[in-house]
């Protein structure tokens, strides 16, 4: 079997690739995946669809037009190091030029032979560099950067930055720059917590930096776990091109995006409750998503243990019927997105009290179905969303069942995907879906769920350009 080494193709082709891939939300490695797929399929390869012509709007800093924007990444001391490898491939697939600056901390985690391999440009690492062809290196690197992104931001860069101390080259090209910067913090949550991070970070903060994450949930250590991950490359990525093009129309700008999340909790009694095992996060990826293509987004959640994504209106709710109720409130909208596991019946007369156990044994439930929130909204006659997207779990037969569902509940879009256990999607962070469209299935390599969502967000953006949905819902509304 033959083998393909993406960096040894040609430039122009590498290019296109990077391109290609940027526009679907994938690697450069699916993207040829797709590409081959495609191609031994017998298909002519269909290019993800653009964004709107994302060169329109200027970078910030001044450089040669149409040269590459310039990202100085300065990579932390943390476990978290590691995925700033993947931070500089992401950015590269964009066309973005990288110079990576490493800690000596940084240096106990990742090595600059790899970030400078990735980068294709050597890595800096000492401010009086014998080496450096630069006569003060850190006021070159400082300001001929578009955009200075620091991932990890360890606890101890970020006291140093606010303190304006500058002892190393990182910290001397942070206090030198007059560029945007971008933080992506990563610490233990107990770091995270602690009050003299809080102030650096408030300061940081008012001085005019940009903060992407830290997120929720596992740390590196055992039985640890809370606010203090890393955000994921794609999510300092999104950041980092708002920043460069921070005044470029997202995708969706001026669109109205509805969508559920999530479970329902459908209650037995005051204390219990039917569920099922659905996270929300395939949703809450596609609400951030949406908010990063520039939408004006509406969630409406079941019980989830996530955090809010930024910039969306959210909606909290626990039975099927309110989700509806708030789903029918949050009408008129361009596009909705049911992506929640809604639960398909509930107890016909929840118990007012909690049912105690009795002599007679066990009590009998009687279920009653619970409304069909997608099928409702599309079959509506009046203010139906243009585009209504359903999404269908299913265990066997999951495109000849979701392709059923397509016709049986009146939806444009359903997004199959495979819930069985051995999948690992149910609460997982990866999916492989299909897209059933009235034109055909489109099957999609398996990706992250936020990589899933931004795809999905330039399929839509791709959709409403070729059919503009007469007026969007604002000016309807
Ligand atoms: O019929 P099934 O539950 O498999 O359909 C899945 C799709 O329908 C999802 O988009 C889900 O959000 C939606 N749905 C709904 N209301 C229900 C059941 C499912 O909106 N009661």
């Amino acid at each position: 079997m033959a083998s393909l080494t993406i960096r040894r193709l040609d430039e122009a082709v590498k290019a296109e690739l990077r391109l290609r891939a940027a526009r679907s939300g994938r690697s450069v490695e699916d993207e040829v995946r797709v590409i081959l797929r495609e191609a031994a399929a017998g298909q002519a390869p269909v290019a993800p669809p653009a964004e709107p012509s994302p060169a329109r709007a200027p970078a910030p800093a001044a450089r040669t037009p149409g040269a590459p924007a310039s990202i100085v990444l300065i990579i932390g001391g943390g476990i978290a190091a590691y995925k700033a490898l993947d931070l500089i491939r992401r950015l590269r697939e964009r066309g973005l030029h990288v110079r990576c600056v490493l800690t000596q901390a940084a240096q106990q985690f990742v090595t600059p032979l790899s970030a400078g391999a990735l980068a294709d440009e050597r890595c800096y690492t000492d401010l009086f560099d014998p080496q450096s062809e630069f006569d003060a290196g850190h006021i070159r690197l400082a300001r001929e950067a578009d955009l200075i992104i620091v991932a990890p931001a360890t606890a101890d860069l970020m006291a140093k930055m606010a303190n304006g101390l500058a002892n190393d080259l990182a910290s001397a090209i942070l206090l030198a720059t007059s560029r945007p910067v971008l933080l992506a913090p990563a610490m233990n949550p107990m770091m995270w917590a602690n009050a003299a991070t809080k102030r650096n970070m408030a300061r940081l903060v008012a001085d005019g930096a940009a903060v992407v994450g830290p997120n929720a949930g596992e740390m590196a250590e055992t039985n640890e776990a809370g606010i203090g991950r890393m955000a994921e490359p794609l999510e300092i990525v999104a950041a980092a091109e708002r920043l460069l093009r921070p005044h470029a129309p997202g995708a969706l700008a001026g669109r109205r995006v509805l969508i559920t999340a999530g479970p329902t909790h459908e209650p037995i009694d005051p204390v219990r409750y039917i569920a099922n095992r659905s996270s929300g996060k395939q949703g809450y990826a596609i609400a951030a998503a949406a908010v990063a293509a520039g939408a004006e987004v509406t969630l409406v959640s079941g019980p989830v243990m996530l955090p809010d994504p930024p910039g969306a209106r959210i909606v909290r709710v626990e039975t099927a019927r309110d989700m509806l109720a708030a789903v029918e409130a949050a009408l008129p909208a361009d596009i909705a997105v049911f992506t929640a596991a809604v639960a398909d019946w509930r107890v016909a007369e929840a118990g007012a009290q909690k049912i105690k156990k009795t002599a007679q044994g066990s009590p009998a439930l009687t279920l009653t179905e619970n409304p069909d929130i997608l099928a409702t909204i599309a079959q509506r006659r009046d203010n139906r969303p243009p585009l209504v997207i359903g999404f269908a779990a299913e265990t066997e037969k999951v495109i000849g069942h979701a392709q059923a569902k397509l016709a049986r509940k009146g939806c444009d879009w359903i997004i199959a995907n495979d819930v069985s256990p051995a999948s690992g999607v149910m609460g997982g962070d990866r999916n492989t879906i299909h897209v059933i469209t009235r034109d055909g299935v489109e099957s999609w390599p398996p990706m992250a769920k936020d990589e899933v969502a931004r795809a999905l967000m330039a399929r839509i953006a791709g959709t409403l350009a070729v059919n503009p949905a007469a007026p969007a819902a604002k000016e309807r509304a």
